[in-house]
């Protein structure tokens, strides 16, 4: 399967094949401490949640997405919890209405679609989730969807390869310039980020444990003690 950046050279003077220079991080959390943790690392480019992550915080929904909101300048995902196009409008044009970074988060399902292709009509981000096919995802980008989130995790939940379902969406979005960006969700572990990334991914939405882990590494713990072992031997 060739990487995005294998497909063709940038064009002279252009950008390559990517849709974005940089690849983002966001952080998939409700947690707010989390958030600022993330933002003061100064890598943080927006922020995904979902109805289990809102929960989990124990708070009301619109005070714990607004809270979140006064914090983060880059892109915030709210998901609609309505399951019909009319109410996910309805749903939608209330969160998009709290601040001009908020994404609606939708279903890839027909409600969901009809959904998106209205709200991007009107010029409202919108992330299509709990993709779990490449042909959900042309659905998605076809509908005019900002982001596709393609869970990796899940699928190697049930034995089946996360990655090679970025790696497929990433392809048909290439060979069709299409401007849906591939943000892969239900991160588990550093590997999937390092193969979103080699990928070509846009985005890897990432719990902070994960952030944590892809700036760990033994050798660089051992350097620093070594080298203020050796500031501190030194002649005085
Ligand atoms: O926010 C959607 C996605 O990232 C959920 O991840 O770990 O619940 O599969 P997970």
């Amino acid at each position: 399967m060739p990487l995005r950046g294998a497909v063709s050279p940038p064009p002279p003077g252009g950008m390559g094949p990517h849709k974005e220079e940089k690849m983002k991080i966001f952080i998939d959390t409700a947690d707010i401490a989390e958030i600022k943790e993330a933002l003061s690392l100064g890598v943080l480019d927006g922020v995904t949640t979902n109805p289990s992550l809102v929960a989990g915080t124990g708070k009301e929904f619109v005070s714990c997405i607004k809270e979140i909101l006064e914090v983060v300048d880059g892109p915030v995902s709210v998901e609609v919890l309505a399951l019909e196009y009319e109410e996910m409008v309805a749903e939608a044009l209330v969160y998009a209405g709290w601040a001009p970074n908020v994404v609606i988060k939708l279903p890839v399902t027909k409600d969901g679609l009809k959904a998106i292709r209205h709200l991007s009509g009107h010029g409202i981000k919108t992330n299509c989730t709990l993709c779990f096919s490449p042909m959900q995802a042309l659905l998605a980008a076809k509908a005019g969807a900002t982001y596709i989130s393609p869970f990796v995790g899940r699928l190697d939940d049930v034995s089946q390869d996360g990655m090679e379902l970025i790696s497929q969406i990433v392809e048909i979005y290439g060979n069709y310039s299409f401007p849906t960006q591939v943000l892969a969700a239900s991160i588990r572990h550093p590997l999937h980020v390092l193969q979103a990334a080699l990928l070509g991914a846009d985005v890897a939405t990432v719990p902070l444990k994960v952030i944590d882990q892809l700036l760990q590494h033994p050798l660089t713990d051992k350097g620093i003690q070594q080298f203020l072992r050796d500031w501190e031997k030194r002649a005085q």
